[in-house]
Parts: structure tokens; sequence; C-alpha cells
């Protein structure tokens, strides 16, 4: 394949230098904005093509020393070579063109992005484990970039430093298993007391097995949890484990556990920023009704029944609705909080009016958006309206379309739109923002 010169103009979100040659797109691996490389064309589409780097001629200044030695092999971060606050600027760029040129709106205010750490910050993981009987040897780790082998990982700087250092640790004790193949996956979840491993196991475990899980839990302070087969047959090694695991969110007098299969925010650092400026922004008072749209396990719903006179809380997964009511009652809120499980992708504005009238909503979806919710808040009348919305956000092409939903169609005003930076050195996009009725 044919070697070019290139001049990088911008980054896509997997970390790919984009330039352009005779007019086609070429994503060039591992290129920054304003480099000059020497590429080599890997593969050609009909629309764009793909390039290696061969040499870099003119490199950017702000290129970094990527903090991890796995970095460009592994697959679990794709930006570690550029500057941290140079990421994070390229994730407010992709939200503000999302904004643009898909929902053809634009805030009136950009917010300065949210900050937390920028390593060891990975409270939940999902590895993959493979043992490789002709090494003799067992890999746990992330997958590789290229490709879908387990990369082969010693260490991990985006993990919390005491799960990284239990990465070979885990080998060993896969390797002393009577059948290591038979292993595919160990997710992590680390609660503020406790670290749940949650071993996936395809056969039955020998009691020499559980003999080996024993003595490594109590060596890294670890409860095990085990997947015999489906998700629904997780439970803990040791039953008296099961309300173990939880996290704290001490700004608000709270402790929510969690089972290690529940969605919960990846990053609990900032998951505690994101909700203080969510709870700010939503400029409650005390006499105010509010809705938690896609609340999970009560993530934002209990910290604002410590704040308002009642709380809605909808999400489409019983478990979590289960277990966000039985927090509000550990907490004392199971007054002020309501709890329904619906699949919101499905709402319209009957329900919603149905629901009754709401001062404030959040609305915090997975990947693909609110677009039902956002046209349901449209067609409500004017004096049926909340004040004001805030969107919390994974993707910003969904945050967009629904963003040009409520402006474009239904009058709302964008008032700011601000990343949070909830998983430094990978590509994916958190966002806030925030909408006010007219
Ligand atoms: C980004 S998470 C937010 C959860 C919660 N707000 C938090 O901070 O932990 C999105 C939530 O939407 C829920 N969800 C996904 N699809 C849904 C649907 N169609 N209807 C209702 N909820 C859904 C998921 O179960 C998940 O809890």
């Amino acid at each position: 394949m044919t070697l070019e010169v290139l001049d990088i103009e911008s980054l896509d979100l997997e970390a790919r230098g984009v330039a352009r040659r005779e007019g086609k797109v070429v994503f060039v691996e591992g290129a920054l904005p304003g480099e000059k490389v020497r590429a080599r064309i890997v593969r050609s589409k009909p629309s764009f093509d793909t390039a290696r780097i061969e040499k870099i001629i003119k490199s950017s200044s702000q290129r970094v020393e990527p903090g991890c030695p796995h970095f460009g092999m592994c697959g679990g971060c794709a930006m570690q070579h550029l500057d941290a606050a140079a990421q994070v600027a390229i994730k407010q760029r992709v939200l503000e063109d999302s904004l643009w040129h898909i929902g053809k709106v634009r805030p009136a205010t950009i917010m300065p992005p949210l900050h937390g750490p920028t390593w060891g910050y990975r409270y939940r993981a999902r590895l993959s484990v493979r043992a490789v009987r002709k090494k003799g040897v067992v890999l746990v780790g992330f997958r590789e970039r290229r490709g879908s082998y387990v990369a082969d990982i010693k260490e991990c700087r985006v993990l919390p430093p005491h799960v990284s250092n239990m990465l070979l640790p885990l080998r060993d004790l896969i390797g002393a298993f009577a059948q290591p193949d038979r292993i595919p996956q160990i997710e992590v979840a680390v609660g503020d007391q406790t670290t749940v491993l949650l071993l996936r196991h395809m056969e039955p475990l020998t009691s020499a097995d559980i003999t080996l899980l024993r003595e490594f839990g109590e060596r890294h302070n670890v409860t095990w949890w085990l997947q015999p087969k489906g998700p629904e047959t997780i439970h803990p090694l040791d039953p008296a484990d099961i309300d173990k695991l939880a996290y704290t969110l001490p700004e608000y007098g709270l402790r929510m556990p969690y089972r290690p299969t529940d969605f919960t925010q990846v990053n609990y650092e900032i998951n505690r920023v994101l909700i203080s400026k969510a709870l700010g922004l939503l400029d409650l008072q005390a006499t105010d009704k509010v809705a938690d749209l896609f609340c999970g396990l009560g993530n934002f719903t209990l910290p604002l029944a410590t704040k308002v006179a009642s709380v809605v809380g909808i999400e489409g997964s019983s478990t979590l609705t289960e277990r966000a009511l039985e927090a509000a009652r550990l907490h004392g809120l199971d007054q002020r909080t309501r709890f329904a499980t619906l699949n919101l992708f499905e709402v319209d504005v009957q329900w919603l009016r149905e629901l009754g009238y709401f001062d404030r909503i959040l609305i915090d979806p997975p990947r693909e958006g609110a677009e039902a919710v956002a046209r349901a808040l449209v067609a409500l009348n004017t004096d049926e309206r909340p004040k004001r919305i805030v969107y919390v956000s994974c993707s910003p092409g969904t945050l967009a379309r629904d963003a040009g939903i409520l402006v474009n169609e239904g009058g709302y005003k964008l008032r700011s739109a601000g990343v949070v930076n909830m998983f430094p050195h990978t590509g994916h996009v958190e966002s806030i923002a925030v909408f006010d009725a007219l």
C-alpha cells in the first residue's frame, strides 16, 4: 500500500488523526491535529482510507508521553498520547459541533468542563480472561486495540492502583484452577468498603478452586461473586456478602447499595461532582416537584429527595427501581420519592400529562438518548411544561438530536452545555445541557 505525507486536521473520537487526500478522508492511527506525518495506507474504502504512521515529520506541541506502557496495544484507552487538557478541549468541540451539525442548536453559554481525576478513576471494568495454552499463560485484561485478543497487560493506570496490582495475581489464580480455559471474564466493581470481582465460569468450580478464591479474597480484600450462567445467576460466594457493595455520596449523607452488574457511573469521584452540578443547574426550590428520567438505582433521585418536596424516578429496569426504593427507605426518603418501571423509549405526551406537573426534569438516558421523552415534552402546552430541564448525556449525537427537538420544534431555550471529563484517555464524551421553557 502507498506511503503518503499527510497534514492532520482534526481528531475523531477513536483518537485517529483525520487528514484529507485528494478530497478523500484518511484516518491516521496515532496522529494528532497539526502534525505532518508520513503514513502508509493500510485500508482503502470508497469513502475513506485508513493509514498507519511511519514517521512523524512535524510533531504536535500537545503530544505527550503516554502514562501506560501498554498504550497503543491495549484497547482500554485511545488518547493517552494527547495532553489531558487538549483531550477535554477536543471533546468540547465534538459537543459543540454535534449540537450545531445534528441539532442546529447553539448553547447561549458554554459551561467550563467538569474535572475529576485523570488516572485511577475507573471503578467499573469488564476484564476478559484467556488461557493461552501454547504459551502456558493466562491473560487478564482489556481487549487489544486491533482485533479481539486479550491484551497482555501487567498494569493499568486508569484502574484504581489496588485493582491494577491484582492483574498479575489474577493470572496466577485462574492458572491454578482446574479448568482455566472455562473462565471468560471477570467484572470489577469497586465499592466504598470492598472490591467485588464477579467471576464468570462456564463449568462448575471445584472445591480446590473455591479455596483458592477465598485465599485470594482475604489477601486482596476482595469479595467474590460468581456467575455460572446468564446475568440472573449472579450471587456472592459467601451469602453474607450480598449487601456489602455500595458507594457513598457524602454531600447528601447517602450510601447507595448495588449489585456488581447494576448500572453505576464508572468514575465515582466525578459522579459526585456531576450530581452537585446537576442539582445546582436545576435551580431547585424546596417546594418543587421533580422527575428523574432514566433514574437507575436513584443516583440523582435520592440526592434530589434531600432538597425538594417530591421526586418521581422512572427507569426501564425493575431491578434498579426496586434497589432505588430500598435505598430511599433506608434513608427515610421514601415519603418524598416514587419510582416507576417503564420503557421511556415508548412514551408520549398523554403519559407525561398523566404523570402530573413537574417544576424540573432531569434526564440521564443511555447512548440511544431520549427522543420519545423530548417529543412528549414539546407536545405539552406552555403552562404544562417544566421550567427547567437538565440533560446528562453519554452520547453527543443523541443529545444534539434531542436538543434540536426541544429547541427547534418546542421553543425551549438551550441555556448552556458543557463536557464532563468522566472517561479520561478514552473517546467517550459525557456532557450536560440545560434547557429553559420560555
Ligand atoms: C446513563 S444510565 C443513568 C442511570 C442513573 N441516572 C445514574 O446516574 O446512575 C441510563 C439508565 O437508563 C436505563 N434505560 C435504558 N434504556 C431504557 C429505556 N428504554 N427506558 C427506561 N430506562 C432505560 C438504564 O437501565 C440505565 O439505568
